[in-house]
């Protein structure tokens, strides 16, 4: 038995989603993992301001939804903030240059929804080097909302295909403060749609680099509930698909397999589907400049979201990893000067809505 397009659509790079079907609505209920996600719910939830503002950053993107992040408080009105070297990915990620990226949207999140309680941070990165703590930051009184708060809770990261239709003019107007470039033109668009599958598909078949998802990913809801991170595969009909031994981990990690070629035509499809694309890059590479790069792309996804623009990071080509050196450099040639870091690359258009993703709570994330 086969599975059709309109049941599954596998992604690589952060989860394999599976779109809904005709399962019963009862039992739709009781596959929703509903302790991953009560972090979507109790976000602001604390007394505490640094909590409060906490446990918004903990929504924020992140590579392989490895959530890295923890948080130190410190006497009445600091909070250092760490990143984890167990929840790296050495394989995909070998300078955590992404890591860091994902650091920056966290605290982007963290000045907004301090910023939304009238609090300024002050923030210092990396106090004590680039191996110490990523920010020690102080909440001062003083702070102005931003407008692109309120779009946190819709936020997500939209893998389905997309419609074929450039964003409005209105749309690309709102993203275009936050984006180094939003690329709309045939050829370009053509040679991404070619150059980013490439790139997926080197990553898919890299033993080591394909493993390292695999070996993220959390089949059904018991699996989604005992660890609320990496690439997961929920729902009723993929429940009964795992059930069914035809979603497993086997056969997805092995290249000769059906149940990877129809992964795969999955992901080449949804890619193909794509309008439009949008960069940040940087003049330098230094840790703070990923974190300002992820500090972007974060504004530039709720941008998105405020106009109802679906955005996918597709990160394989950006990978430094010996394998994607090439399409490292074609990607690079194509979309940045000499010198110039792309840092993040992603897919625009419109697309179907789509759910949150797990999350550890917060508490889980305190150290100190
Ligand atoms: C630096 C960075 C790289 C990412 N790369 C990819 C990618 O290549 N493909 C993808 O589908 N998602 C990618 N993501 C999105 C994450 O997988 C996603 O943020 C995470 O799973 C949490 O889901 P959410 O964004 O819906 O909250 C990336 C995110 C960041 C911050």
């Amino acid at each position: 038995m086969t599975i059709s397009r309109r049941q599954m659509i596998t992604l690589v790079g952060g989860g394999v989603i599976f779109a809904a079907g005709s399962a019963a609505g009862g039992f739709v209920a009781t596959r929703r993992p509903n302790r991953a996600l009560a972090p979507w719910e109790n976000a602001g939830g604390y007394d505490d301001p640094r909590m409060a503002a906490l446990s918004w950053a903990i929504l924020a993107p992140n590579p392989h939804n490895r959530q890295p992040w923890q948080a130190e408080l410190i006497g009445s009105d600091r909070v250092r903030i760490w990143r984890e070297g167990a929840r790296n990915l050495p394989e995909t990620d070998p300078f955590d240059r992404q890591m860091t990226v994902g650091m920056g949207c966290f605290l982007e999140l963290f000045r907004q929804a301090a910023a939304d309680k009238g609090l300024m941070v002050e923030m210092t990165l990396f106090p004590e080097g680039d191996a110490g703590p990523v920010a020690d930051i102080v909440l001062l009184s003083g702070g102005e909302a931003d407008p692109l708060f309120q779009f946190v809770s819709a936020r997500h990261t939209n893998r389905l295909p997309y419609e074929d239709r450039l964003p409005s003019s209105a749309a690309l107007a709102a993203m275009a403060p936050e984006a180094s470039e939003i690329i709309t033109d045939t050829e370009r668009v053509d040679a991404l749609r070619e150059l980013t599958w490439d790139a997926v598909y080197i990553e898919m078949t890299t033993h080591r680099t394909h493993m390292e998802s695999i070996n993220l990913t959390r089949l059904g809801k018991a699996e989604i509930e005992a660890n609320p991170d990496g690439i997961s595969v929920r729902g009723a009909i993929q429940e009964a698909l795992i059930l069914a031994g035809m979603i497993t981990r086997e056969g997805q990690a092995n290249p000769e397999s059906s149940e990877f070629q129809q992964t795969a035509n999955f992901i080449r499809s949804a890619q193909d589907s794509t309008p439009a694309y949008v960069t940040v890059k940087t003049a330098g590479n230094t840790r703070p400049d990923q974190i300002e790069a992820g500090r972007l792309w974060l504004r530039l996804h709720l941008a998105a979201t405020s106009e109802g623009i679906a955005m996918q990071p597709l990160s394989q080509a950006l990978q430094e990893y010996p394998e994607q050196s090439e399409l490292y450099r074609q990607v690079h040639e194509m979309l940045a000067m000499p010198g110039e870091t792309v840092q993040m690359l992603g897919r625009i258009g419109y697309a179907s809505a789509i759910g949150p993703s797990p999350r550890w709570p917060l508490e889980s994330r305190m150290i100190g």
